[in-house]
């Protein structure tokens, strides 16, 4: 059986590493071998879960594991050849050093490169369940969207630039500074790529991997929440749960906080409508800060009670193509979006889906290729994006 993963994501402070480590702690209780991966460089699993824990899996409880994942040397590993090529020539475009260096790394990078290592983990056949505690929502998307990014700079400039380099490069290295990206360079490209093509159907795949979103009865961190999730079936990645946190419990009653009863009910009402028909569980606020395997185990007590939470706890595909006539009809589910916040454009075998400002480029499986689109609507949360027939080539 292959690995399964779970991703806790959510707006800052919400309470995705406590979540992580409390699920994490529950798996090993139901018998499977676990590993807790935080990949937010900010850590705080090993606040958490009161113990030390280093760069490598670090043993915590029977078959439990612990890492916090070291961003930098991720970054230096998988991008510092590109990174030094990438700097050098940017300087040499005429910006300075220290802002090149900057502007060769992609915003949510190291997070992408810490889910490398999961890969790596997951691989490894050592773990039945990781459970990765990830950084605030705006890396997370930004992560999820990185592969796409590089892909696309991959795919287009990288062969362009091999070409260009076996040609000119006995001339250039004559006539001009310009720096040249060497066998390394690409050797460390087609690398990396290899490796996140392979992470990326791991992690669409809602039979290996579940993402959860965490969030506070609160009207900014729900708005947050429903973006997230809009992004999330974007990317493809399958959310399988909703984990309301910090609920104020019924022993907490009295006249001091009757409002703020109140108050959550109504939000605690929005969310779950909103987000149905996932399931949505409920974490108490307890009386003082979550410290330590008992609480946290107690804390897994309280919001999944019986549930197993390593299952998948909702199958849903968050895209669908069907034959229609003799054309096709790619559905692409994007909860709360609104129809004037979503763009569709072809370029060339690539579907370029926009919402906002996220934007991805789904590469047309085979059967879509070289089709025309002749139409796109949205409604009811679904974009139906309609193909025809073949064009003869
Ligand atoms: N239900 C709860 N009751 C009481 N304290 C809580 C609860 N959930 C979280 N906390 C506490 O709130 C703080 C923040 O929680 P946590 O670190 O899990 O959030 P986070 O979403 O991982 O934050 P960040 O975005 O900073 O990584 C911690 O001190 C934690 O113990
Ligand atoms: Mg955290």
């Amino acid at each position: 059986m292959s690995t399964r993963l779970i991703l806790y994501s959510g707006k800052g402070g919400v309470g995705k590493t406590s979540l992580s480590a409390a699920t994490a702690i529950r798996a090993a209780a139901l018998g499977r071998r676990t590993l807790v991966v935080s990949t937010d460089a900010a850590h705080s699993l090993a606040d958490a879960l009161d113990r030390d824990i280093e760069g490598v899996p670090t043993p915590i409880l029977p078959r439990l594991e612990a890492v916090e994942i070291d961003v930098n040397r991720e970054l230096a590993s998988h991008w510092g050849v590109i990174h030094d090529y990438l700097t050098r020539f940017i300087t040499f475009r005429g910006v300075e050093e220290t802002v090149a260096e900057e502007l060769a790394i992609l915003p949510g990078m190291e997070e992408l490169f810490s889910l490398l290592r999961v890969k790596a983990f997951a691989d490894s056949r050592r773990y039945d369940v990781i459970v990765i505690d990830c950084a605030p929502t705006g890396d997370t998307v930004r992560m999820l969207a990185v592969p796409e990014v590089l892909g696309f700079y991959f795919d287009r400039i990288f062969p362009i630039q091999r070409t260009v380099v076996r040609t000119v490069r006995p001339v250039a290295k004559r006539v001009t500074d310009l720096p040249l990206p060497s066998d390394d360079v690409f050797g460390a490209v087609k690398a990396l790529y290899r490796q996140m093509e392979a992470m990326g159907p791991i992690l669409q795949d809602p039979g290996r991997s579940s993402i959860r979103i965490v969030l506070n009865p609160e009207k900014m961190v729900i708005n947050e929440s429903q973006r997230l999730y809009t992004y999330l079936n974007l990317f493809g990645f399958p959310v399988d749960a909703i984990v309301a946190n910090r609920v104020l419990p019924e022993e907490a009653r009295s006249d001091y906080f009757d409002r703020w009863f109140s108050i959550q009910a109504g939000h605690l009402q929005t969310a779950r409508s909103a987000f149905e028909p996932l399931p949505f569980f409920q974490a108490p606020l307890f009386d003082r800060e979550m410290v330590g395997t008992e609480m946290l185990d107690e804390f897994a007590e309280r919001v999944f009670g019986e549930t197993d939470p390593t299952g998948v706890l909702h199958r849903e595909k968050p895209m669908e193509i069907r034959k229609k006539g003799k054309g096709y009809v790619l559905s692409l589910r994007l909860p709360f979006a609104e129809k004037d916040r979503i763009q569709v454009w072809t370029r060339g075998d690539d579907l370029v889906v926009q919402v906002d400002n996220q934007r991805r480029h789904l590469v047309l499986p085979r059967t879509l290729a070289g089709r025309a689109v002749e139409g796109a609507a949205f409604d009811d949360a679904w974009l139906r994006v309609t193909f025809g027939e073949k064009e003869a080539s």
